[in-house]
């Protein structure tokens, strides 16, 4: 009997790609390489498969989520700015029958009023927010845990 190992597609949005420089008081040192190696390190103790993805692009995004049904069990997702007003993500999400976890680096309801608003959170299991790191590594957790309670 083949056994499916559970996979987690994590979805980096705009401008991540350049973590570790970009206003290191707010998203931290690290960079995106070494905050997916983390990933690939604690899903690897997990027991799950991780695939990490960045764009500056929605459509891509978008595509990304639409090609995630029936080949990944979860998505994480850091939509960054666009977590603010793409509406087309937020269909992308709710088109999917894949469960759906929001991160942030930083606290978004601490800062700007425009960051205070997520068009994704009502289409998503959950959100975490402000954990630096730790908000993806908390994502990885819980979607080990989404499901592993599915099967
Ligand atoms: C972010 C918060 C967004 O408001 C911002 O546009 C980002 C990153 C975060 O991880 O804290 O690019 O999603």
């Amino acid at each position: 009997m083949k056994i499916h190992k559970p996979c987690i597609l994590v979805i980096h949005g705009p401008n991540l790609n350049l973590l570790g420089k970009r206003e290191p008081d707010i998203y931290g040192k690290l960079t995106l390489n070494e905050i997916d190696n983390m990933l690939m390190a604690k899903a690897e103790k997990l027991g799950i498969g991780v695939e990490c993805v960045q764009s500056n692009y929605e459509g891509v995004i978008v595509d990304a989520i639409q090609q995630a049904e029936g080949r990944y069990d979860c998505i994480i997702i850091n939509a960054a700015a666009f977590t603010h007003y793409s509406i087309a993500i937020r269909d992308a999400l709710a088109a999917v029958s894949v469960p759906g976890i929001e991160v942030h680096l930083s606290n978004i309801y601490k800062r700007e009023q425009f960051r205070h608003t997520s068009v994704i959170s009502a289409v998503v299991y959950g959100q975490i927010s402000g954990f630096g790191v730790d908000s993806y590594l908390l994502a990885l957790e819980a979607a080990a845990r989404i499901v592993g309670s599915k099967s």
